[in-house]
């Protein structure tokens, strides 16, 4: 199967990938669904939403600092620097990411949309400027505040019932339906709509190949299923690919 989808590649000039949480598993980054997940010990509606922040800022504040804690302590895996070197092997390749762990711009990937920000980024919660540099800690008793309006600073990640920043869902969908085989890979497929964007790529006539230990939403229309990890059959995907490169 594999070879199949190698022989694909070799064939095609468009690519594109939708990743989430599972791709970073296997560098120790805990997953949002599933037995081990997040959301298994937190509830999202308590943490990841404006109303949390505008309710809690302390708590919300000091989860994501511990989130941003761990994540400096992970290193991309190799599905991460499969999926940097796949790109090598398309004339347009683009990592469109659920993940806010930053581990897809520390593998190299070169062309990557981030549909729900980055956890490494803060931004004014009511003007949006962005205090990319500052290591934001909480101070004792109060939050951060914006010195253009005062505004409390948060992680620049999306919120449950927020926008996505403006242009990467368009430009994920206009990938999405140009691209001429597309992986989703790592995602449960269940929110949208970073989920509609691997059955918009089928139905504009792309080979779907999914990479889930788990059966999903998408897995029943996938015309490739690899049903394990990521970090195990990308780089054997790469492997075919460059020895076919070497053999000419
Ligand atoms: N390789 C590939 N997939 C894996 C691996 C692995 N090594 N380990 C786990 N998975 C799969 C799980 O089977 C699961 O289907 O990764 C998927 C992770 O799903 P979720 O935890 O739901 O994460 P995700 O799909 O990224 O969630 C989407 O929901 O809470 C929001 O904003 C959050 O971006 C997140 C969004």
């Amino acid at each position: 199967m594999i070879e199949q989808v190698a022989q694909i590649i070799k064939n095609v000039s468009r690519g594109a990938v939708l990743t989430g949480a599972g791709i970073s598993a296997e560098s120790g980054v805990p997953t949002f669904r599933g037995k081990e997940g997040l959301w298994g010990k937190f509830r999202p509606e308590e943490l990841a939403t404006m109303d949390a922040f505008m309710a809690n800022p302390k708590m919300v504040w000091e989860w994501y600092n511990w989130r941003r804690e761990l994540m400096s302590k992970v290193k991309p895996n190799a599905g991460h620097y499969a999926l940097r070197d796949l790109a090598e092997y398309f004339d347009n390749f683009t990592l469109i990411t659920q993940n806010v762990d930053n581990l897809h711009f520390e593998a190299g990937s070169p062309d990557i949309i981030e549909l729900h920000g980055n956890i490494q980024r803060n931004k004014c919660a009511k003007c949006e400027k962005p205090f990319e540099d500052e290591s934001v800690e909480i101070l004792p008793d109060a939050i951060p505040a914006c010195d253009s309006c005062g505004g409390s600073i948060r992680p620049d990640v999306v919120w449950f019932g927020e926008m996505l920043p403006s242009g990467a869902i368009e430009r994920a969908f206009f990938e999405a339906e140009h691209s001429e085989i597309f992986f989703s890979i790592g995602t449960s497929a269940l929110v949208h709509p970073a989920a509609s964007l691997p059955m918009v790529a089928k139905q504009s006539g792309a080979t779907l190949v999914e990479i889930n230990p788990e059966v999903t939403e998408l897995s029943g229309m996938a015309d490739f299923r690899f049903a394990c990890g990521a970090g195990e059959i990308l780089p054997q995907l790469v492997e075919l690919l460059k020895e076919d490169r070497t053999n000419g």
